[in-house]
């Protein structure tokens, strides 16, 4: 139990007193948290809508799942935890007999749990197996795209998820070393996407291979796609005056919840309720460096 709740606590919720916020919640509310992660969150989602309230948590992860089930106990009787992917939202109110709901919240990307653990896959600043899968139960891991994809279709991952400049040599180096061995590490792939690229970038800002990790964790687990259509799923799933909340983490995902947004409004469905993103403050952005590129939108239903 120690163990787990010192896993729970390396993730910092982010933005959380904006979220409480704008969220406006009350005692009653029915409340899905999408991406309940560790439960940061939505232990404070929980104190402001008790009694009464209703918190449904979903994850695709489910080890994070097994530390929230415990962080939450003490509020079983409010809180449904669903391992699955808020991309089936409306699938998942209907196996919880629910109809509308008050609130939607998504914080997307991965919880630092799930990056630190070199087994996962996700860092390439661990050694570790390429994995990259939030649910360990699907099917395809980095592993199979970076070893299986012809050259042509890693470069447009690296470019299209990873707007990564260089995803032209940083494939051609990777199908070249797969043909000596099966490229199997996450090191392996830092070392290569080093060697990819011009000598001049290799000790910018970032680390060189940041990019490359976040095109391939996005294609592995098709998280844009389920943006898209969790965020639609979202709306329409809402009670009048209800609101969904989205933290993101990249301009590809913040860029997908805007024109969501736009088109929701466009159509009268929603009022949104931040016109320019939220971002941290930066107190928080030096207390929490992971909280340094996220940025809150907010709408209300109509
Ligand atoms: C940044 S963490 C959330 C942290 C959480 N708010 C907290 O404070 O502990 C994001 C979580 O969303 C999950 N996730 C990402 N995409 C998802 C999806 N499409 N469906 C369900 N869960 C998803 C990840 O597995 C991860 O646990």
């Amino acid at each position: 139990m120690f163990n787990v709740m010192l896993k729970a606590e390396i993730h910092k919720p982010v933005m959380c007193n904006e979220v409480l916020e704008y969220l406006k919640l009350s005692p009653g509310m029915i409340v899905v948290d999408g991406t309940i992660g560790c439960g940061g969150h939505s232990v404070r989602i929980l104190e402001h809508i008790l009694p009464g309230g209703r918190l449904i948590g979903i994850d695709r992860d489910h080890e994070s799942l097994d530390i929230t089930r415990r962080r939450l106990s003490k509020f079983a009787q409010a809180v449904s935890l669903i391992h699955g992917n808020f991309r089936d939202l409306d699938k998942i109110l209907v196996m919880v007999g629910v109809n509308k709901v008050d609130v939607v919240f998504f914080d997307l990307g991965l919880s630092s749990m799930q990056l630190s653990d070199p087994e996962r896959g996700f860092s390439f600043q661990t050694e570790g197996p390429l994995d990259m899968r939030m649910d360990r139960t699907s099917f395809i891991q980095a592993y199979d795209l970076i070893n299986n994809l012809n050259e042509e279709e890693i470069s447009s991952i690296l470019w299209s998820f990873g707007q990564e400049r260089f995803h032209n040599r940083i494939a051609h180096l990777l199908v070249t070393e797969r043909k000596k061995a099966p490229i199997s590490s996450t090191s392996e792939v830092a070392n290569i996407v080093m060697r990819a690229i011009p000598r001049h970038y290799r000790f910018g800002r970032i680390h060189p291979a940041t990019r490359t990790f976040q095109a391939i964790r996005i294609a592995v687990n098709r998280e844009l796609e389920a943006l898209d259509e969790g965020i639609k799923k979202a709306i329409d799933l809402l009670q009048q005056g209800g609101r969904v909340a989205v933290i993101s983490f990249h301009s590809l995902e913040d860029r997908i919840v805007k024109i969501n947004f736009r088109s929701a409004r466009s159509e009268g469905k929603i009022k949104v309720i931040t016109p320019k993103p939220l971002r941290p403050t930066s107190e928080e952005q030096i207390k929490n460096p992971s909280s340094r590129s996220a940025r809150l939108r907010v709408a209300e239903r109509q």
